[in-house]
């Protein structure tokens, strides 16, 4: 078996910047509540010609230059996203592809909410872990604002927009990932959902009339639950690489609700300044927020070979995941 790590990232988030006081001339609503409710101050939004995979061609292109790896390269691009350029199909990995001319890479999506990026890495992993592939690309990109539902204040305030990408190739022994633990329990998946627009409920007028092209969550259910699973995948995914929670150098936890990391944290027994935190100014940008996160850390430098990582998320679905990693 080989081993299989980051050697590239990248990330793309839009320009425009709407910030809580942009929301309360939108909904009945304050920076006071979003703050001290959810840790969101701002975050990005696209332009109305952006889609999926504009975003995750930029950040793709990026990742791929910090690697300094062709696109003739590329054996697999695997597309992270709750918000494709089409639904249900062409996948977003088959824009993306063409989009930088990867001619020989095979192509999909994985929906897996926002542990998404766990999951695409996970797979990733496998492949190149195997021989079969070297280098594959994940992109997780998400654009939410497209997908919500702007009179409804208890969703609109939470979600960002933006893109990450890493490529993932083969690394020296001892580097790379080295723990992944996935999770679902799919009976929660009426808790975070767009009702309309596949099989169960295609679009219609009425569809459009009752905005069930839109989230639509139970937000109480949905922080249950990712308080519960965030600490204990994190656990499980520690556990599967011998870790203990002290062996932790960084801990990047999905960012939905700083109230969820905090609680994640204590569970974690983690000090602050191991935790990563920019929901502060990205809102959560579903199964990008972590690979965006990422990509600030190593940006600024924060990141040092042999590092140890520590990835979490939960979703839609509901799902969770979590992944150990040393730089
Ligand atoms: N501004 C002002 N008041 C609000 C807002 C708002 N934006 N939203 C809700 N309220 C009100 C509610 O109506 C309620 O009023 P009431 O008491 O008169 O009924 C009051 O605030 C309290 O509401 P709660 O639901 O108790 O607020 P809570 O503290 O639970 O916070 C929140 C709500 C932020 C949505 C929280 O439940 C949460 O973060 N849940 C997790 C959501 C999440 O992370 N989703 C994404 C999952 S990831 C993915 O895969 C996409």
């Amino acid at each position: 078996f080989y081993s299989s790590g980051i050697i590239g990232i990248g990330s793309y988030v839009p320009e425009k910047i709407l910030t809580n006081h942009d929301l309360e001339k939108m909904v009945d609503t304050s920076d006071e509540w979003i703050t001290t409710r959810t840790g969101i101050k701002e975050r990005h939004i696209v332009a109305d010609d952006q889609a999926a995979s504009d975003l995750a061609t930029i950040a793709a292109l990026r990742a791929l230059e910090d690697a300094s790896i062709g696109t003739a390269d590329i054996d697999l691009i695997i597309v992270s996203t709750n918000s494709p350029d089409y639904m249900n199909f062409p996948a977003t990995a088959c824009v993306v592809q063409d989009n930088i001319g990867a001619a020989k890479a095979a192509t999909f999506d994985v929906e897996a909410g926002c542990s998404g990026f766990i999951y695409a890495v996970t797979i990733a992993d496998q492949f190149i872990k195997t021989g079969m592939y070297k280098n594959v690309l994940v992109v997780a990109t998400e654009i939410m604002s497209k997908i919500t539902n702007w009179d409804d204040r208890e969703t609109c305030v939470l979600f960002g927009d933006g893109a990450a990408a890493v490529l993932l190739s083969r690394v020296e022994e001892g580097l790379g990932i080295s723990s992944s633990f996935l999770g679902a329990d799919g009976s929660g998946g009426k808790y975070l959902l767009l009702p309309a627009g596949g099989s169960r409920k295609p679009a219609s007028y009425e569809t459009v009339e009752k905005k069930l092209h839109t989230i639509h969550m139970d937000g109480k259910e949905v922080f249950k639950f990712a308080v519960r699973v965030m600490g204990e995948a994190a656990l499980k995914a520690l556990d599967i690489a011998g870790l203990k929670p002290e062996d932790v150098d960084i801990f990047i936890p999905h960012q939905a609700n700083i109230r969820i990391i905090d609680a994640a944290m204590k569970r974690l027994n983690l000090s602050k300044e191991k935790v990563y935190v920019n929901i502060d100014r990205f809102g959560n940008t579903s199964s990008a927020s972590i690979p965006i996160a990422l990509d600030e850390l190593y940006r600024n430098g924060k990141l040092k070979k042999g590092d140890c990582i520590l990835l979490t998320a939960f979703g839609t679905g509901l799902t969770y995941a979590s992944m150990t990693m040393r730089w």
